[in-house]
């Protein structure tokens, strides 16, 4: 049986009382071809944990420092998410690029940093608007894959998440095809990697974009924090 990912990325989302939500429809939707990994704000994992605890769900977090532990005020590391109750951590994400000017280099680093202390990478690449404009999609997720994955990294510690930067959070999804073909070209550069799709994932259309070849998953943002939503997309799991 094939399994397929849904990872939930709340972002700078939620609270107590909507976790609380989320986890009870997680847990209603959930069958054995999913595997869910849930991804909370840092100060939610705990709580997260808790409600998680025995039902068959991962829970991860949103980015980690690339050191072991030091003078980092705000940071958050590698041991302090896995002694949270992390499994997994999600680096790389185009948001943490963008907004925090993240290189390739510092997430390898932060990769290297995340697997040595045993967690699971979710690891994202993806192009911009522009970048696909100029017809250099493959080249710059090739760039990305090349540079941000550690020797470390094997297909049983790390996910890839091809979410196209244009796709987030603006309700536009790449094509089936387009899909489809950046997930082949990934599969050849990362053989045996499992390579999920992100970028304006919805209940709508989580079927037929797990459907296409190669498409291991999916990464969700904005309907994770949907209950009903977020709920929907399991079940399109099978
Ligand atoms: P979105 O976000 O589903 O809201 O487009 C996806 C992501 O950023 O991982």
């Amino acid at each position: 049986m094939e399994k397929k990912w849904i990872v939930g990325n709340w972002k700078m989302h939620g609270s107590n009382a909507l976790a609380a939500e989320l986890v009870s429809a997680a847990v209603g939707a959930k069958t054995q071809r999913a595997e869910v990994v849930i991804c909370p704000p840092f100060t939610l994992l705990a709580g997260v944990h808790g409600l998680i605890r025995g039902k068959g769900l991962h829970l991860g977090g949103q980015d980690c420092h690339q050191a072991v532990e030091g003078a980092y005020t705000g940071d958050t590391s590698a041991a302090m998410l896995v002694e949270a109750g992390c499994g997994y951590v999600i680096l790389g994400h185009s948001e943490r690029r963008t907004q925090h000017q993240e290189t390739d280099a510092l997430i390898r680093a932060k990769c290297e940093a995340a697997l040595a202390a045993g967690l699971k990478v979710i690891l994202c690449v993806g192009e911009s608007l522009t970048e696909r404009e100029a017809g250099k999609a493959e080249s710059v997720v090739a760039t990305q894959l090349k540079d941000c994955m550690p020797a470390s990294a094997t297909t049983g510690n790390l996910l890839l998440a091809y979410e196209p930067v244009w796709a987030i959070g603006t309700g536009k999804t790449a094509s089936l095809g387009d899909i489809e073909q950046m997930h082949r070209f990934i599969g050849a550069k990362a053989k045996g990697f499992t390579v999920l799709y992100g970028g304006s994932v919805k209940p709508g259309n989580a079927k037929e974009i797990m459907s296409v070849p190669g498409v291991g998953g999916v990464l969700v943002g904005g309907a994770s924090v949907e209950p009903q939503s977020f709920a929907a997309i399991i079940g399109a799991a099978g």
